[in-house]
Parts: C-alpha cells; structure tokens; sequence
C-alpha cells in the first residue's frame, strides 16, 4: 500500500506517538495523507509534522483537554489510535499494589479515558464518513499467551483485549469500529530499555528472537503497518478483531530446528 494516500481527508490522534510503535503510526498515517495529532506526556520524539498535545494518560480532565485541543485544531477526529503503556516486570508475587493500581491506570484506564472523551468527535465524524472511523488499540501477545515474569502486564493487556471486544459491540451502530492489534516483542526504545537493564542483553536478545518463530523481533513499522490497515477505510468491514503481529509466536508450534 506504500504510496497510497487512503487517508486523504481524515484526522488521526496517536497516543503514546512520541516513540517506538506510536511515532512509527503517527509517520505512516501522515504519509498515507492524514493530518495527525500526537498526545503524549513526553512529546519531543514526536514525528515532524504532527500537531503535539502533552497530556498523561492518567490524568482524565488532561486527556480531555488535549483531545478536545486535537479535534479542534485538525476540525474533526476519525481515527484514534490508543497506544500509550508501559511494561511491567514479575510475578504476582513481585509487585505490591501500588504497581497494580500504576499499571493498571496506565494500560487500561489510559485507553479508557482516551475513547471517552474522543467517542463524541469520532460518532460525529463517523456520520459524514461511514466505514472511515475507527479506535485501534495496541495489545500484546501478552493477552493471548502466558509469558513469564509479566502477570501484572499481561492482565492489563487482557484486559484492552476484552475492553475491545466491548467497546466494539457498544459502538458498532454508531459507526465506530474497534479493534486491536496484537505485537510480538518488537524492536523498540522499550525493549532497548529492557535489555539495558539485563545482565547480559545479548544473551537476553537471541533469546527474545529465538522466541518468535521467525527468528527475529517484530519491527516498530510491521505493527504500524498493522494498526494503519485496521484504521484504514479498507478495513471498513473489520470491528471487533484482534490481529497478531507477532512472527508466529501465538499460532505456530514448531518442531526444533534439527529434528
Ligand atoms: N515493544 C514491544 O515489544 C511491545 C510488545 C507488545 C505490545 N507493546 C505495546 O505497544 C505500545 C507502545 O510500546 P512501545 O514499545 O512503542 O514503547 P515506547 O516506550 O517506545 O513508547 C511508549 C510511548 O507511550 C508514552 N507513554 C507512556 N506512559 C504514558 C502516559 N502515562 N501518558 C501518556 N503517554 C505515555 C511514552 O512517553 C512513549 O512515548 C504499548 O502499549 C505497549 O504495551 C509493545
């Protein structure tokens, strides 16, 4: 689809679009022809070319604010794109509840309050534009697999996956399409973080690799890629769908390469 400009016309608010995945989106929207707003709470890796609302997930009259500020400054809102997080590492045993109330706010309230306060512009951007307007949540595999060491992560994640499917079936007959995409462990300034903090992160690297059926990371752009179809007026029947860019990791059950 490289070259098309499908989003001729529409609006686009990216949240979490100052890094990795969300800035990724952010560049291909404004390349496939939107005009695209960036709310996050540090805007500065912001891709050029966008409009920047700095606002904290956590904080619902902030998020308003910005959202309202977007709307009005691009005139109107048909994409959203949720996807603002943070990672979290341990078991149940590891994290006191402090850290589930943070994550949890972060993860899940942070996309709830965004849909909140952007459902009025996109139902009003959805009756002149059927099919054109939609909320793409980012996900993880973390919803549809039991990884190690990320029970507090994972929950938040199962818990976009099924707010998606709910917020789908509450939206659908108002011409407002959700759905979620599904990354793999993707390459960037989160994971570069992550192994940072490893004691051996090559080791902790390969391993992550190895994870993934087809041997490698999922790029920021492959999941971009993704999220930009399902947003997309080409997805204009798809609502209710979580899509996996992953490298196989959920679907395939491989035999060990030698055997
Ligand atoms: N990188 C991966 O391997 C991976 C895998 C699966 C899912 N995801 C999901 O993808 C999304 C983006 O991750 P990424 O890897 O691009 O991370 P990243 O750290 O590169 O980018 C996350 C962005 O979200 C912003 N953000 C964080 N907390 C915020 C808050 N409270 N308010 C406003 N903005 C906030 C950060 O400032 C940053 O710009 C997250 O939802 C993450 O859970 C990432």
């Amino acid at each position: 689809m490289t070259g098309t400009r499908d989003f001729e016309g529409m609006n686009a608010l990216v949240t979490g679009g100052a890094s990795g995945i969300g800035a990724a989106v952010a560049t291909m929207l404004l390349e496939r022809g939107a005009r695209v707003a960036v709310l996050d709470r540090e805007t500065a890796g912001a891709p050029a070319g966008t409009l920047t609302v700095k606002a904290d997930v956590t904080d619902d009259a902030a998020v308003r604010d910005a959202v309202d500020r977007a709307a009005a400054e691009l005139g109107s809102l048909h994409t959203l794109v949720s996807n603002a997080g943070i990672g979290s590492i341990g078991s149940v045993e590891d994290n006191e509840d402090d850290e589930w109330t943070r994550v949890l706010d972060i993860n899940v309230l942070g996309m709830v309050r965004t849909a909140r306060h952007a459902l009025p512009h996109l139902r009003r951007a959805a009756a002149e534009r059927p099919g054109a307007v939609s909320i793409t949540q980012t996900c993880s595999i973390a919803a549809t697999a039991g990884l190690p060491q990320r029970a507090l992560y994972s929950a938040s994640k199962g818990a976009v996956l099924s707010l998606t499917l709910a917020m789908a079936a509450d939206h659908v007959r108002e011409g407002v399409r959700v759905n979620c995409v599904n990354p793999g462990t993707a390459d960037t300034p989160w994971i570069g973080r992550l192994l940072g903090q490893a004691e051996d992160p090559a080791a902790e690297r390969a391993a992550l690799n190895a994870r993934q059926p087809l041997g490698r990371l999922v790029s920021a752009d492959e999941v971009a890629a993704a999220i930009v179809y399902l947003a997309s007026p080409a997805a204009a029947s798809v609502t209710g769908t979580a899509l996996a860019v992953d490298g196989g990791m959920q679907g395939l059950r491989l035999r060990p390469a030698d055997s």
